[in-house]
């Protein structure tokens, strides 16, 4: 059987100064704020694939059909021996590059999600004996270190992911990424597109409650990894559309005034009836501003695929 690696680039401990450092920032400030890499436990990831598959959620349908249709054509663009996968959860649309990459030698899927990566590396050294899989338990904003494997490398960051990001983050964080290519090598990016707005809300507010119930579990790890007392009944879920930034946020809104004690950070945090704390922003795009934004990180935009909807595209970068 094939090899399967699960590095963690972070001992546990720094996992966890990570979230006591974020949850101190975020809920310290004005708006509070929490990141949205905390959803990401074993529930939180299994909640996320759950929302793959409701029939509001588009994106992912979208990014399959490109996929499907398009593998073929960046496994001739790129000819990767390395698939470096960045936020790669379960690995399921992952499965189209791997079938069309023929000389591929290994696999590096990267995730916060210890369970996600699990889950997915065994199932995929079970279907695919041949290949190496080299799991990276890591922060894809926290400056990566990927393992000494063939080039030439394709760095894949599916699911639209890079739309969690502010536009500073995602600025320092393609520079970052484009820091860890060579010559041949090359970026594939997923970015979910500017759309009409009520097709954009419901895909992260959907009818059977799937997406709040997600969005309540960063209240639950912080209950449990910092012993606070949230009680995630006291908050509602809030999907709204920015038209300014263009982006989807996802906000807890406190339906009374209350005081959540953290104990490990020996924090009380006040919430006035009505106050909201912001878990995600989800940043939708435009074909010149992903250009724009790859060419500021040195990086030039060589394809750009769409599903026949327009919904989503993928776009390739590969570097000279
Ligand atoms: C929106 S999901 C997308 C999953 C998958 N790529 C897809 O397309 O369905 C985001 C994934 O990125 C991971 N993630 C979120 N923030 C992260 C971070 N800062 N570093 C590494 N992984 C992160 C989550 O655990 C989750 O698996």
């Amino acid at each position: 059987m094939s090899p399967f690696l699960l590095t963690r680039t972070l001992p546990e401990d720094a996992t966890e100064a990570a979230l006591r450092a974020d949850v101190l920032k975020g809920l310290t400030h004005t708006p509070k704020t929490l990141p949205p890499k905390w959803f990401y436990d074993a529930h939180g990831s299994e909640l996320f694939e759950q929302i793959t598959e409701l029939p509001e959620y588009y994106p992912t349908r979208a990014e399959r059909e490109i996929l499907v249709a398009r593998s073929g054509e960046i496994a001739a663009a790129t000819g990767a021996r390395t698939l470096v996968e960045l936020g790669s959860g379960s690995s399921e649309k992952t499965r189209y590059l791997l079938d069309a990459l023929t000389g591929l030698h290994t696999y590096v899927p990267v995730d916060v999600s210890e369970s996600a990566l699990t889950q997915a590396g065994h199932a995929l050294i079970a279907q695919r004996p041949e290949l190496s899989v080299h799991a990276l338990i890591a922060d894809f904003t926290g400056g990566l270190s990927l393992p000494g494997t063939p080039g030439p490398r394709l760095v894949a960051f599916l699911g639209g992911t890079i739309g969690n990001l502010l536009p500073v983050e995602r600025a320092a964080f393609l520079s970052s990424v484009r820091s860890l290519l060579s010559p041949g090598d090359a970026l594939l990016l997923g970015t979910d597109l500017v759309k009409d707005e009520n097709v954009l809300v419901r895909a992260y507010d959907d009818a059977a409650g799937v997406t709040a119930a997600f969005n309540k579990n960063v209240l639950t790890v912080v209950n449990r990894e910092l012993g606070a007392d949230f009680d995630p009944g006291a908050f509602d879920h809030v999907a709204l559309w920015d038209a300014e930034n263009e982006w989807i946020e996802m906000r807890l809104r406190s339906r009374t005034d209350q005081t959540v004690k953290v104990p490990a950070l020996d924090l009380a945090v006040d919430f006035a009836a009505d106050e909201e704390l912001r878990t995600e922003i989800s940043a939708k795009f435009r074909k010149e501003g992903v250009r724009g934004e790859l060419a500021a990180a040195g990086l030039e935009l060589a394809h750009w695929w769409t599903d026949g909807e327009g919904r989503f595209a993928l776009s390739l970068s590969v570097v000279r």
